[in-house]
């Protein structure tokens, strides 16, 4: 494995599996009435956000701790940062305290690549921009593999703000290489513009027409309309757009009754999600948060329980 978890590219299959495998004995000790491992003992961790967060966070907070690490909390509305500090100084600050993992989360794409070069931390993306989110979808696999068995040839069909999606960059990487076959569906303004080309190269299909594909679906993945990334109108109403592209009372009758229904959070209800497909007996939201903490739980020890501390 690398030593950082910047996109779902610095993984192989083989090492989604080991990550997997891991991941399923920490979801055994979040069963346990005492939650504690010792991997980590000794070890500082620093959740560095520079974006909003609920279940990123708590659940990089709890999997360190439930390690025994020490995990921090910075988050940029309450730090120097706000106050005009660099980046980079931001990270050389804390890193000199004597950190050991810094997982990050900020709004500018390759941010956190970038940092990875800065310190000798491990660096491990919870966010950057429109960019990336591997944990989320690793977490979002493993939810869909415990559910439907391996993925292998499995249709995931992913909807919604696709333009400014890091969950689905991340899921259709780790998606095609696990061989599942992905179709992704938005419409025309989320399209990200290339997609044509990129769809080509990464094997995947698109669709504007939710209602089609949805029958045929083993899974489906309804995305977050991130209405504070958008500058403009991207689609004329709300209403239109749950028309189009929500999954609506109707529409879960289109599903597979045993298709998991994803959703990465937070949802909007009524607008990309009706309140029926949300509290489904098939949709998996809250599996997708608790798988969240083992996922999680699983790449810390990984890329941190083997590393000399005095490194
Ligand atoms: C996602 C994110 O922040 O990229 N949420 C999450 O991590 N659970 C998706 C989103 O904000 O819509």
């Amino acid at each position: 494995m690398r030593r950082h978890l910047l996109s779902i590219d610095d993984l192989t299959v083989d090492d989604i599996d080991t990550l997997f495998d891991t991941a399923a004995e920490m979801h055994d000790v979040q069963n346990r009435q005492v939650k504690k491992l010792p991997a980590l003992r000794g070890r500082t961790v620093i959740n560095l956000f520079f974006e909003d967060s609920t279940r990123t966070r708590s659940s990089f907070e709890i999997a360190g701790k439930w390690l025994s690490a020490d995990v921090i909390n910075i988050s940029a509305k309450g730090s120097s940062a706000s106050k005009g500090e660099s980046l980079r100084d931001t990270v050389l600050t804390v890193c000199a305290m004597g950190v050991d993992g810094l997982v990050i989360r900020h709004g500018a794409s390759g941010a956190a690549k970038q940092v990875s070069e800065w310190v000798d931390a491990v660096v491990i993306n919870a966010g950057d921009g429109m960019h990336e989110h591997p944990t989320q979808a690793l977490l979002d696999a493993y939810t869909l593999q415990r559910k439907l068995g391996p993925l292998e040839g499995r249709h995931v069909v992913i909807v919604g703000d696709l333009t400014h999606s890091r969950v689905f960059r991340s899921n259709v990487l780790s998606l095609r290489k696990l061989g599942a076959s992905v179709t992704v569906v938005a419409p025309p303004t989320l399209m990200p513009s290339g997609i044509d080309g990129w769809s080509k190269d990464g094997g995947f299909t698109t669709s504007y027409d939710l209602d089609a594909v949805l029958p045929d679906a083993d899974a489906v993945m309804m995305l977050r309309v991130q209405r504070e990334r958008m500058s403009g109108g991207y689609f004329p109403s709300a209403r239109e757009y749950t028309v189009g592209y929500g999954l609506t009372r109707d529409r879960l009758a289109l599903l597979k009754p045993d298709a998991p229904i994803c959703h990465p959070g937070p949802m909007n209800r009524g607008l990309e999600i009706a309140a029926d497909a949300a509290d489904a007996a098939q949709s998996v939201v809250l599996d997708q948060v608790s798988a969240g903490v083992a996922v999680r739980m699983s790449v810390l020890y990984h890329l941190m329980a083997g590393e000399d501390s005095s490194e």
